[in-house]
């Protein structure tokens, strides 16, 4: 990539010079997450590596509201995101207004907020999960009812797999919502022997016809160690480079689902953002702490 290699070049030894690591999630393209990366990963392991990292400054390679957990996780670090309208459709449709309403609603029953809110909802909430750990933290609050928010899909995946009842808001992810069962057994039916895996963003019907569902990283180590001859990665189609560049002998077959907000992250604005230390990321402190409790307790969860 001759293009790319001025940028990577003044990005890794910028980073050296201001004691920054670039946190780059799996949907990145394979420019960042191959060469300028430092830690890549799925929600969870991102936030973990956010709290535990020595840097000083953080770049994030991600969305928003993934940059706004590294600074609540992380409150005395510069965290920077290369484009602050690096949005998520499920952030965007929940504000903490809506958290208290829930509540005066439903009094007593524990809200569940994924990771993919605002730092305003996170801190209305009792506890966040990932798409890793939703199951095991809905069950870890040891009641019979749970609200989660905002991803209803989510919340209806989850659903099927413990016998607390959840009570959903109404969101979606814009590029998983996108998928329906039709569009894939048609991609079956077209290559045989092809495996199928989702990520449960996606809609309940679309995991029904798939072999496997997980969060970005289960999906990324489903193929890693089982090295499928044919398989289609039902999530952001950025995930399939990066793996295929990883897994040498596995055909992938791919309708390709962008997220728009995941590919404002480019190069160019990584460099920028570096150069200009911008855009920070700055959250009130008071409400980061309140945020910070229902993240460290998801965190706390083993
Ligand atoms: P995970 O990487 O945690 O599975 O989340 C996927 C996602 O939608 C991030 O935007
Ligand atoms: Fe949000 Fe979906 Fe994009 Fe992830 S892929 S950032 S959930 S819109």
């Amino acid at each position: 990539w001759p293009f790319h290699a001025p940028y990577v070049k003044a990005i890794n030894e910028l980073k050296k010079q201001r004691n920054a690591v670039i946190l780059a999630h799996n949907y990145q393209t394979p420019e960042i997450y191959n060469c300028v990366a430092d830690v890549v990963g799925d929600s969870l392991q991102l936030a973990r590596v956010a709290e535990q990292s020595e840097a000083d400054v953080i770049v994030q390679g991600g969305v928003h509201f993934m940059a706004e957990t590294s600074k609540i996780l992380s409150p005395d670090k510069t965290v920077l995101i290369p484009d602050r309208e690096a949005g998520c459709s499920l952030a965007a449709s929940i504000t903490g207004e809506d958290v208290r309403a829930l509540k005066r609603k439903y009094p007593g029953v524990p809200v569940v907020a994924y990771v993919n809110t605002s730092a305003e909802v996170k801190a209305e909430v009792d506890i966040c999960c990932t798409s890793s750990n939703a199951v095991k933290i809905v069950e870890s609050l040891g009641v019979d009812t749970v609200i989660m928010v905002p991803d209803r899909f989510l919340a209806a995946n989850v659903a099927r797999q413990t016998k607390v009842k959840i009570i959903a808001w109404h969101g979606a992810c814009e590029v998983h919502e996108r998928f329906t069962p039709e569009e894939l057994l048609a991609y079956r039916e077209a290559e045989p022997g092809l495996e199928l895996i989702a990520h449960p963003e996606c809609p309940p019907e679309v995991v029904d016809v798939c072999d496997f569902s997980g969060s970005t990283a289960a999906m990324i180590d489903y193929v890693k160690t089982r090295r499928p001859q044919k398989v289609l990665l039902v999530t952001e189609c950025s995930m399939a480079d990066n793996v295929a560049a990883e897994t040498p002998g596995v055909n992938f077959i791919r309708p390709c689902n962008l997220c728009p907000h995941m590919k404002r992250i480019t190069l160019p604005k990584i460099l920028d953002s570096l150069v200009h230390m911008r855009d920070e990321v700055v959250i009130d402190p008071t409400l980061a702490a309140r945020a910070r409790r229902s993240v460290e307790r998801m965190i706390a969860v083993k």
